[in-house]
């Protein structure tokens, strides 16, 4: 191991915890294991999980397992406890990331949106089917849907910066879809939807107070009888991801969270491959609205 003296990263005022990404960029491509967690005198303990360049740590004083070519180190976010994420916080956290990285530096990056499209189809969704894309970051699946002529879609997320970059990917066209940068916890929706897509952000929510207020739009927002497609990591998927915990769930836990207004249809695994080529356990599941 090597000590970093350069990396003079202060812990501030009344917060004891930092979250700083280490970029090793040259051997993104070896690492196999993800997040390091430091505790001060204490050797780096590497924990199977998704972020591989991923480092928590609780002093300035920051080790790193020996990289050959050397690392860089950069200040990434801040949080006093990753479990009670603020509105603010929670804001904050993902403007940074969608501020400070590119499409392929996030674990989430998928080029063609499966096995979103493929569940989307299975509901029988056509051109003028409502669909939303709740917690949509950047993804590409509203490209795929308004060249795919979907003439009905809107995009959720609560980071602008994202928004702007799907905004600016898709030229003209964004024209054609509605933009919403809001927290979908405190969402108030002003019209019904016959789809509800979700990949990857129902799981940040880790408190029963967020997933109720969650649910509680969600059936307000789908037309009886539409659908919700839930994408989030499975049983044996990773416990974190971009810094922050994660509820983990199957399809059985899922339904169990969503409550009997939400039928559950189907449940597929999938194993999405991160740009750094690590794997992780996705479950997705299609319910079908009371
Ligand atoms: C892991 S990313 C997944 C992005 C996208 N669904 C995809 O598959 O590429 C999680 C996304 O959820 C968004 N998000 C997290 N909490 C949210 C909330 N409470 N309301 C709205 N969006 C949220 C984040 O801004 C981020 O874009």
């Amino acid at each position: 191991m090597i000590v970093l003296p350069e990396c003079a990263l202060m812990t501030p005022d009344g917060c004891d915890c930092l979250t700083a990404l280490v970029l090793m960029p040259p051997f993104r491509h070896r690492l196999t294991t993800s997040a390091m967690v430091l505790v001060p005198q204490d050797p780096v303990r590497i924990l199977p999980n998704d972020r591989p360049l991923q480092a928590t740590f609780q002093t300035a004083g920051l080790l790193l397992p020996v990289v050959p070519g050397g690392n860089e180190c950069h200040l990434y976010s801040l949080a006093e406890d990753d479990n009670a994420m603020t509105d603010t916080s929670r804001h904050t956290h993902w403007e940074q990331v969608y501020t400070t990285k590119g499409e392929r530096e996030v674990s989430w990056f998928q080029e063609s949106a499966e096995p979103s499209m493929e569940l989307l189809r299975a509901t029988g969704a056509s051109a003028d089917t409502r669909i939303i894309d709740i917690g949509a970051g950047a993804s590409r699946l509203v490209d795929t849907l308004v060249h795919g002529g979907f003439q009905n879609v809107t995009v959720l997320d609560l980071s602008e910066a994202a928004l702007s970059t799907a905004r600016a990917r898709l030229g003209a066209r964004a024209e054609t879809v509605q933009w919403i940068a809001a927290d979908v916890t405190r969402w108030e929706p002003a019209q019904t939807f016959d789809v509800w897509h979700d990949r990857a952000a129902f799981h940040f929510l880790t408190e029963d107070t967020d997933r109720a207020a969650y649910v509680e739009r969600m059936r307000r927002a789908v037309r009886p009888g539409g659908h919700v497609i839930l994408g989030t990591f499975a049983l044996d998927g990773p416990e974190r991801c971009s810094g922050l915990a994660v509820v983990r769930y199957s399809g059985e836990t899922l339904a169990d969270t969503l409550g009997a207004d939400f039928q559950l249809l189907a449940t597929i695994s999938h194993l999405h491959t991160t740009p750094w080529g690590s794997q992780q356990s996705f479950q997705f599941s299609t319910f079908r609205v009371a």
